[in-house]
This record gives structure tokens, C-alpha cells and sequence, in this order.
């Protein structure tokens, strides 16, 4: 019974037999990104990220937000009753990087949107401990200060660089859509028909500035939201 005895003391045996190995299991990762567009299912409603959403989406990288709170649903019972329908790979498909993350001090984010007004966002971001008294999450009052800093058209556009559908005219559009997604007061059907469920409010409570409190919110609040899942219960999800 000790057949690899002779593997173990041959170093070309063992060699050519580990490449063998180590082979297989590359191979196995390396092959489903080849065939990314048939693993992904499309699915509706999914749409790029709007330009103030977009930017939110960077100040949460920034602040690595993702360093206590994930963006994945698990199909498993106990996660699909807490935060709703399971992650679907359609969901981050326009996320680049993804952010999925790993680790859960915090709650999982991936259908935050809708599930707090604005302010709520704004009084917890600022200062968590007044709306949660036991957090443990750390204040984030600055971001009422900020004036967002970004130049909209070069991020969409960097985006289509890594295969992010934006159309000419959402580029040309990019500043302008930003500014209209925190003004309520400003004409928003283009904004919402090239959008579809985008979020239109004075986040921060202040229309003329746009601060990175207002895209942060913008982002939170479009999370799990682009999907329709209305019509299915945790029940069918599960079977
Ligand atoms: C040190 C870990 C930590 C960091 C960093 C952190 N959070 Fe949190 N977050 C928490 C904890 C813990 C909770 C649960 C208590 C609470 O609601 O404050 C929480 C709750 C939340 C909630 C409410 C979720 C829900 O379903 O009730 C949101 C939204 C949120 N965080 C957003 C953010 C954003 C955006 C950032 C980055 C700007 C961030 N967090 C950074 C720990 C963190």
C-alpha cells in the first residue's frame, strides 16, 4: 500500500504530475470566464448605474464601506428571509469592481434601497448613533460637507471602456443628469427614461450643491431595487 512512495521519490514523476494537478483546477476557473456572456442571464431591468449613483458607488469604495458590509444574498433560507430574494450574478453585472465582499460586521447591503428615506441614510451616515443607538458603524458627517468632485462624462466613459453599455448621449448628458438626480425641481423625464427607477431627490436637504452625500445616498437607495421582485414570495424562492 505504499504505491506513491514512488511519486514521492521521483522529482520528475512528481513534478509532471503536479502540473497535471494544478492544471486541471485552472483550468476549471479560468474556463467559465471565457464564456462570461452565456453565464450571466440577463435579466430585466438590470441598467447601468446613473451618473450620481455612479459616483456614490466610488465614494463607497473610497471609504471602504465594503470592509464590513457585503452586497451578496446567499440562496440559503435564513438569508433570503432577512434581506429578500437572493443575489443574482445579473445584479453586479455593471459593477466594476464588484462588491460583493466577505465580511458582515455590518448588515448586507444589497437590497438597502427602499428600505430607509433619505434622511434617515443622511442622519445615520452623519452620525449613526442617533438613529441606532448600539452601532458600532463610524460617522461619516463629512460627506455633507464635500462637494462632489468628478468629472461625469470621463467616468461613463471609462466604464464603456470595460464593457458598460452607455449610450453618446448618456455621456454628453452625464453632468447634467447628475446635478437633475438631487434637484427635484428640475426637469427629470429624460433623466428617468434613460434611468429607469432611478431615485430623484434633495437628497442632503440642499438642491444647489451637490455633495458626496447625495450620490453616496443615490447609490444606497438604487441597491436591489433595479430587479422587480415583487411578485415572488420567499416560499417560491426557496423550492
Ligand atoms: C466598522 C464597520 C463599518 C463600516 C466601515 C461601515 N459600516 Fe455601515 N454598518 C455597520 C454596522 C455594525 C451596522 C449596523 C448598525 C447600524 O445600523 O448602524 C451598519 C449599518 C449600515 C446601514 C443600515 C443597514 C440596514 O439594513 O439596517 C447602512 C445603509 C450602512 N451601514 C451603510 C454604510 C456605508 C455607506 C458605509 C461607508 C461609508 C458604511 N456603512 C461603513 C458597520 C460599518
Amino acid at each position: 500500500m505504499h504505491w506513491h512512495k514512488r511519486i514521492e521519490k521521483n522529482v520528475i514523476l512528481l513534478s509532471i504530475l503536479t502540473l497535471i494537478t494544478v492544471s486541471i483546477g485552472g483550468i476549471v476557473e479560468i474556463v467559465p470566464t471565457f464564456t462570461i456572456k452565456s453565464t450571466i442571464e440577463p435579466v430585466d431591468g438590470v441598467r447601468p448605474y446613473s451618473p450620481l449613483e455612479l459616483a456614490g458607488r466610488n465614494i463607497y469604495i473610497r471609504e471602504g464601506c465594503y470592509t464590513c458590509h457585503s452586497q451578496q444574498i446567499r440562496t440559503f433560507r435564513d438569508e433570503v428571509e432577512r434581506y429578500g430574494h437572493y443575489s443574482l450574478a445579473a445584479e453586479s453585472m455593471y459593477d466594476h469592481p464588484f462588491q460583493w465582499g466577505s465580511k458582515r460586521t455590518g448588515p448586507d447591503l444589497a437590497r438597502v434601497g427602499g428600505k430607509y428615506s433619505n434622511d434617515w441614510h443622511v442622519a445615520h451616515l452623519e452620525d449613526p448613533r442617533a438613529v441606532v443607538p448600539e452601532s458600532i458603524m463610524p460617522p461619516y458627517a463629512f460627506l455633507s460637507e464635500n462637494r462632489l468632485d468628478m468629472d461625469a462624462a470621463a467616468h461613463l466613459e471609462t466604464n464603456v471602456d470595460v464593457g458598460v453599455p452607455y449610450s453618446d448621449t448618456q455621456i454628453e448628458l452625464a453632468e447634467a443628469d447628475l446635478r437633475a438626480q438631487q434637484n427635484p425641481d428640475a426637469k427629470v423625464d429624460g433623466l428617468r427614461q434613460r434611468y429607469p427607477r432611478v431615485e430623484v431627490a434633495n437628497f442632503d436637504g440642499n438642491p444647489d450643491r451637490v455633495t458626496e452625500m447625495d450620490a453616496l445616498v443615490a447609490y444606497l437607495q438604487i441597491l436591489g431595487r433595479m430587479v422587480d421582485f415583487s411578485d415572488t414570495s420567499t416560499e417560491q424562492l426557496l423550492q
